[in-house]
């Protein structure tokens, strides 16, 4: 026993060692900081100045910005940051009940805990090598076992990838003894230029649940989206890619998912919405990746793992069946 307690503290310290020396020689651009009401927030910038900003009330990204120092996310000009109301705008995280699909109060309660940094989570395979972000946790409370029983970690790494892009994978762990289901979404609020102005494209065809008429099945015949009054659809079975075409600034945003398979588009138009500023609708429109007509399972000590990535490239690259990514953001 004294022997494995030996190797045990052998590799402890090798392992506190590496991580010591790796974040020296790293200099990772992470700054803890106080936020709106004195909330604690976290500040991640590359070395292209381009940078994002996440509460730890809600695990919530409030701020996304490119290497020119443009906002690429919306918040509410009348957010409230004071718990337990949630945040209106940036990334809200719809968990572990997207809407009032399920027993919980509407969106689940994720959005309104207090999430942690954590330094060493369980490691995460990156397609970049990018040393621009943060890891999360929310593990489910004793209040939170009385109105959902059922035991989780949901770790959550925010990322600036190479091309600028912002990645927010997903990773929920069944810490329970038995299964559990959950519906979710994650909310993005994209920036706009004009929302009578922008398309949402990649969703001709497809089915959708209309959640202003009671969630009453339809298909979509229109080969785009575009907006002029509140709209309010949960696409179903959608492809991992959806464009949001902002012709104004002759640019596209896509919103690529994996491991979710809808999609909500949002915006609420003239809909009177408590937290919002009346004009705040014309500036922004939500493309969401959501799991909600199929809830996800997960069972005892699995985990299940989303991913939402999100870019901006000229609207010159994003048309045609290529991969605009691979073809076009590295020589826009
Ligand atoms: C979870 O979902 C599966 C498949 O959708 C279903 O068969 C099962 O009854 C659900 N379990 C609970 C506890 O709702
Ligand atoms: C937005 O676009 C609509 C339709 O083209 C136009 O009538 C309106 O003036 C535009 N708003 C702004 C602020 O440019
Ligand atoms: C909405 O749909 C649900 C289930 O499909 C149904 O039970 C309910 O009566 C509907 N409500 C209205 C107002 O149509």
């Amino acid at each position: 026993m004294g022997n494995k307690g030996n190797v045990g503290s052998v590799i402890f310290f090798w392992a506190l060692l590496v991580a010591v020396v790796a974040m020296a020689t790293e200099h990772r651009p992470i700054e803890r900081t106080k936020g709106i009401n004195g909330l604690d927030k976290i500040i991640v910038r590359d070395h292209r100045g381009r940078s994002f900003e996440v509460y730890l009330y809600g695990g919530q990204v409030t701020s996304w910005k490119n290497e020119k120092g443009e906002e690429l996310l919306v918040m509410s000009s009348k957010a409230i940051f004071n718990p337990p109301t949630p945040i209106r705008g940036g990334i809200p995280i719809l968990f572990p009940q997207y809407s009032n699909t399920g027993p919980l109060p509407s969106h689940g309660f994720a959005r309104q805990r207090f999430w942690e940094v954590e330094a060493n989570p369980p490691p995460l395979p990156s397609k970049t090598s990018s040393h621009a972000f943060v890891d999360l946790i929310l593990r489910s409370s004793d209040d939170d076992l009385k109105i959902w029983p059922h035991k989780f970690e949901y770790r959550l790494r925010v990322e600036l990838g190479h091309d600028g892009d912002l990645t927010l994978t997903s990773r929920v762990k069944n810490s329970d003894t038995k299964p559990f289901n959950f519906t979710f979404a994650l909310h993005p609020y994209f920036a706009v230029s004009n929302i009578s102005e922008i398309q949402v494209e990649g969703l001709h065809k497809l089915d959708y649940l209309d959640q202003q008429k009671n969630r009453t099945r339809f298909t979509d015949h229109e080969k785009v989206i575009t907006f002029n009054a509140q709209l309010d659809r949960l696409y179903l079975s959608t492809p991992d890619n959806i464009r949001i075409v902002d012709h104004k600034k002759k640019k596209t945003i896509v919103v690529h998912k994996e491991g979710q398979v809808d999609s909500i588009v949002w915006n609420p138009w003239d809909k009177k919405v408590s937290d919002l500023g009346v004009d705040d609708f014309k500036r922004f429109v939500t493309v969401e990746s959501a799991a909600v007509e199929k809830p996800i399972t997960v069972n005892p000590g699995q985990e299940w793992k989303g991913i939402l990535q999100m870019y901006v490239i000229p609207s010159s690259c994003a048309s045609g069946k290529h991969d605009p990514k691979k073809s076009c953001i590295h020589h826009p």
